[in-house]
């Protein structure tokens, strides 16, 4: 892939091979220094214990950037934290925020020419992840691990963009147990989704919102981010659950809401039987950003927000674009969120 030729304003969200990639191996306590490697393949034992047990966690971020060209990323060290949460579950090393961070700074570096330029809409999609290396037939932890940064250019997560998207509610299917995984980004967590998410392809939704594995009877998220509704009243209510991702970009979303924008904002357990209160519903995260659900389908019934759910509404429109501006610079990071890569 040629960066002169690439026409920007026309990536999905898939994976482009770049040139570089950062790599960095634990072995008996500690971290080896790491590199930048240009070999996208990976040379691991059969019996690693994240191919057979799943001892694997990741990270989803984006590089962007302004006007003038610098590149910027979104609370990286959000990031970083919710990793070494990621890894302390699983039982996994922790890396040092500073250097986990560090990685990410020297692939985005190594690769600058294809971080997509200002205006085109496309990012520099970061992957860092963690795997459980080395022979291991029982079910215990690994004794090795690597960890791994590739990036990728990208465009949105959903082809149509900031469009509605429509969302079964799984009744059936859960993402994670009550006090299992899913508040690690743990692959597991991500297979489990598969099926339903096929199902509800199947059915003609865009994706599926995962209920309590309780009660199924509260709103939990997606397969790959977070929700959000908007209720009467300026009011925002987003789900409070022990079981879901703590997304950075719903956390930055409500602190804005909230602060910038008057909003009361409710992170409390939503339960299905206030779906007729809803005047509008996003989804949120790094790769969906923010993208309005115009559609929930439950129980056989399809209910649509804001109107007849084809447009999206006028605050999840507002959220969007501040979100957008301010991560390129657009508008004051009041907040201090930006960190500059050079
Ligand atoms: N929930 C799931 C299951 C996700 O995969 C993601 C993506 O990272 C999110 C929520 C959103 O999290 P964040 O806003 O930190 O990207
Ligand atoms: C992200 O938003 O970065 C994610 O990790 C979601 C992913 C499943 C595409």
């Amino acid at each position: 892939m040629d960066p002169k030729t690439i026409e920007w304003g026309k990536l999905d969200f898939s994976y482009k091979y770049v040139p570089y990639r950062f790599h960095r191996h634990w072995k008996d306590g500690s971290w080896d220094p790491g590199q930048l490697v240009t070999d996208n393949k990976l040379l691991i034992d059969e019996g690693a214990v994240c191919l057979h047990y799943g001892q694997e966690i990741f990270e989803g971020m984006k590089a962007q950037r302004s006007q003038d060209g610098r590149i910027w990323l979104f609370r990286p060290y959000e990031n970083a934290k919710r990793f070494n949460a990621s890894a302390r579950r699983l039982l996994m090393p922790e890396i040092p925020e500073k250097e986990f961070v560090g990685a990410i700074r020297q692939t985005l570096l190594a690769n600058e020419e294809y971080i997509p330029p200002y205006g085109t809409g496309a990012a520099m999609y970061i992957r860092p992840f963690m795997l459980g290396v080395g022979e291991n037939l029982g079910v215990r932890p690994a004794k090795e691990y690597l960890f791994v940064v590739f990036v990728t250019p990208v465009g949105p997560y959903f082809k149509q963009g900031f469009k509605p998207i429509s969302l079964k509610v799984e009744t059936y299917y859960d993402r994670a147990a009550a006090h299992g995984i899913g508040q690690a980004k743990a692959g597991g967590n991500y297979s489990a989704s598969l099926l339903p998410l096929k199902n509800a392809r199947d059915e003609g939704f865009d994706e599926v919102v995962y209920l309590d594995s309780i009660q199924h009877k509260y709103f939990e998220e997606t397969g790959a981010s977070n929700v959000f509704f908007i209720l009467p009243d300026n009011v925002i209510a987003t789900p409070k659950s022990d079981s879901i991702l703590n997304s950075i970009v719903r956390r930055s979303l409500m602190e804005v809401a909230r602060q910038d924008f008057g909003y009361r904002v409710e992170e409390r357990p939503v339960s299905v039987d206030e779906i007729g209160t809803f005047l509008e519903a996003g989804a949120c995260g790094t790769a969906a950003v923010i993208t309005p659900i115009g559609c929930l389908g439950y129980l056989n019934k399809r209910y649509t927000f804001y109107g007849d759910g084809k447009e999206a509404g006028p605050v999840t429109t507002r959220l969007y674009r501040h979100l957008t501006a301010l991560q390129v610079g657009d508008i004051e990071d009041t907040h201090s969120w930006l960190e500059e890569v050079h």
